[in-house]
């Protein structure tokens, strides 16, 4: 592999499976347990914010406890490394990336953060958000988690499209491939010439696209992926 080649890491709940907090879709996942139109819809919030509260301040306090595996060190060892850029992008919530020293761009939010509904200041959330919290900026009883929900728009697609446009490798990790923009990415990544890989527990809806697989738990797949790349082999 060519020095200062440009990649994108693109994560789903996969690669954090193995610190413990569960995938959205694998069996017994989140969503098998809640129905996505009554925790992760700005529809469910507005009709029962206590509910929705509920839900993200559980999902906090696991985050918080939460501890970042090999895969997510690998990954921050790539982005010091590597001599040309590294854009990491995660669908995850969880701040497990940062956890482990790598600085990665959230396109679904983070529950460690909170953000008004009203005025869209953002703050650091507490542990436990309950319904009527105010904003410390307008004050209004606004207080939402800052997660993007189902009918909306993900963050920083801009940023993250213009490097995937000029990327030479784009990698996908632990993710199913069935929410979009992201499930997406590998196209736009084969129309700009990149090679493609995802790494995975099994083949997931966006296998196809992909020219490279390799198969196995993130914590075992990606410090060998890393360090293949780190070494050009
Ligand atoms: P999913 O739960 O849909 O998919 C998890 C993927 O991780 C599956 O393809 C699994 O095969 C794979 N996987 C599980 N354990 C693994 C392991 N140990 N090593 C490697 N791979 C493993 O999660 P996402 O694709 O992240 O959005 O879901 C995308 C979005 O849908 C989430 O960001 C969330 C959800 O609804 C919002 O909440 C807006």
């Amino acid at each position: 592999m060519r020095r200062c080649e440009r990649i994108v890491v693109l994560t789903g709940a996969g690669v954090s499976a193995e610190s413990g907090l569960g995938t959205f879709r694998d069996e017994g996942g989140l969503w098998a347990q809640h129905r996505i139109e009554d925790v992760a819809t700005p529809e469910a919030f507005a009709r029962d914010p206590a509910l929705v509260h509920r839900f993200y301040t559980a999902r906090r306090i696991q985050a918080a406890q939460a501890q970042p595996n090999a895969a997510h060190r690998a990954l921050a060892r790539l982005q010091a490394d590597w001599e040309g850029d590294v854009l990491l992008v995660t669908q995850n919530v969880d701040g497990l990336h940062q956890k482990a020293g790598a600085s990665a761009i959230h396109m679904h939010g983070e529950l460690s953060r909170a953000l008004c509904a009203a005025c869209a200041h953002r703050w650091d959330a507490p542990l436990e958000m309950s319904a009527g919290d105010t904003c410390p900026a307008c004050h209004a009883p606004s207080a939402r988690p800052d997660i993007v929900w189902f009918g909306e728009m993900p963050y920083h697609m801009e940023r993250i499209l213009d490097a995937i446009q000029t990327c030479d490798l784009f990698a996908a990790i632990g993710t199913s491939g069935q929410v979009y923009p992201a499930a997406g990415f590998v196209e736009e990544a084969r129309l700009a010439g990149a090679a493609t890989v995802e790494l995975n527990l099994r083949d997931s809806d966006m296998s196809h696209a992909f020219e490279h697989h390799i198969l196995g738990p993130a914590s075992r797949t990606v410090p060998v992926w890393v360090d293949q790349i780190l070494t050009g082999k």
